[in-house]
């Protein structure tokens, strides 16, 4: 049973003891945007699976849209995630860390003093909104179109970024460039209107995430580097576009030339969001030469299968995973899964966040 799930896989320079990974899942409990004890035990708590994935966590001060969520640009930042990937190593696990820049998907109230909305284009947010801690959901500004000096700057807080998480002891980090933040807000004709060399052409809207990614690999290495996309991903009110499937495969094809370890596709269907086509899944499968790790509304059974069929070669877990800290130990023993509260997703506190019991606590 789950043969393939729960087989070692080396990831780049990773060895990892399974293929079940943590998808990355914003919790919204670092205070003051720094990683703390809570967060160190919650993640301890999962390090049973073959690789953790942090939430999204902020490479600039720009970049923080969302309240309590962790940045890692500054000292005492890195030296709280240190204290999570100690935890996490020290009980056998392995952990990446997201690098989120929310930009537009933001509000200046969850920023700290002198940050700015920024996004490729001030194109505004007509359907979303953002919780501001103090005054609830909020309209959303329109960004600030980021200048060149902003987006060289930029380029240069991923690679800072990076550079201090493996300082850090991470095992490596991965780029967010799903769902609607930065990265894809430059990949994506809607939200980038530019007319420079960073909008118009595909190659021109894959400039940013090229030099994010190249300036990333020179500080860490290539095997430390991953990537989360979503082509046909509807978040953040992106959506379809035109040259979307040759957006994607050109972007899988400039990856395979920097050679990052892994690319991670997003399918939030199994969260209301409209079906991702398996063509461009397979599509992806096939030009991008190393790993690939699959995610979205997956049961154990599903992704053996999956990976058994060459599909994937490792499956991320969201949602399960905020319900059980135990979810490889559930997965190998066949056992009944806790249900997560989603009211509890994005609260401060402990409730809902290290208050799931084990099996063993169940029992
Ligand atoms: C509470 C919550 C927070 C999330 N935060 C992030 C995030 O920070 N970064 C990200 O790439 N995806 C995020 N996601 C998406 C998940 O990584 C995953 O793609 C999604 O939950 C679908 O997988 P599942 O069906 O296994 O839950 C989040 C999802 C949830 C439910």
């Amino acid at each position: 049973m789950l043969n393939h799930l729960l087989s070692e896989y080396q990831l780049g320079n990773t060895t990892l003891k399974n293929r079940v990974v943590m998808a990355p899942l914003t919790r919204s409990r670092a205070e003051g945007n720094v990683p703390n004890s809570l967060m160190t035990t919650y993640y301890a708590n999962r390090a049973t699976a073959g690789l953790i994935i942090t939430e999204g966590t902020s490479p600039s001060f720009n970049g923080l849209g969302y309240p309590r969520i962790p940045g890692n640009f500054s000292t005492e930042q890195a030296e709280g995630w240190k204290k999570v990937t100690e935890a996490v190593h020290e009980d056998g696990g392995k952990i990446f860390l997201q690098l989120m820049h929310c930009g537009r998907v933001s509000h200046p109230d969850n920023l700290p003093a002198g940050g700015r909305v920024l996004a490729p284009s001030p194109v505004e947010m007509t359907e979303t909104q953002m919780y501001v801690d103090g005054k609830g959901m909020l309209d959303i500004p329109v960004a600030q179109e980021m200048s060149i000096d902003d987006i060289t700057f930029a380029v240069k807080e991923y690679a800072t970024s990076a550079k201090l998480a493996i300082d850090a002891g991470f095992d490596g980090i991965e780029l967010h460039a799903a769902n609607g933040y930065l990265l894809e807000q430059f990949i994506h004709p809607k939200t980038n209107l530019r007319t420079d060399q960073f909008g118009g052409s595909v190659e021109n809207r894959l400039r940013f995430i090229r030099n994010v990614t190249e300036a990333t690999v020179a500080a860490i290495g290539a095997d430390r580097v991953g990537m989360r996309i979503s082509p046909y991903g509807y978040f953040n009110e992106m959506g379809e576009f035109d040259s979307v499937d040759e957006t994607f495969t050109t972007l899988a094809e400039m990856m395979n030339e920097i050679g990052i370890a892994y690319l991670h596709l997003v399918d939030h269907e199994a969260m209301g969001a409209p079906a991702v086509p398996q063509s461009i899944k397979t599509q992806l499968r096939e030009t991008f030469k190393r790993t690939i790790i699959l995610s979205g509304g997956y049961t154990a059974q599903d992704a053996d299968s999956d990976i058994g069929a060459g599909k994937g070669d490792l499956v991320a877990f969201g949602r399960p995973f905020i319900a059980n800290p135990d979810l490889v130990e559930r997965f190998r023993e066949q056992a009944e899964l806790n249900i997560p509260d989603q009211d509890t997703f994005y609260t401060p506190g402990p409730e809902g966040y290290i208050t799931y019991p084990t099996l063993a606590e169940t029992v």
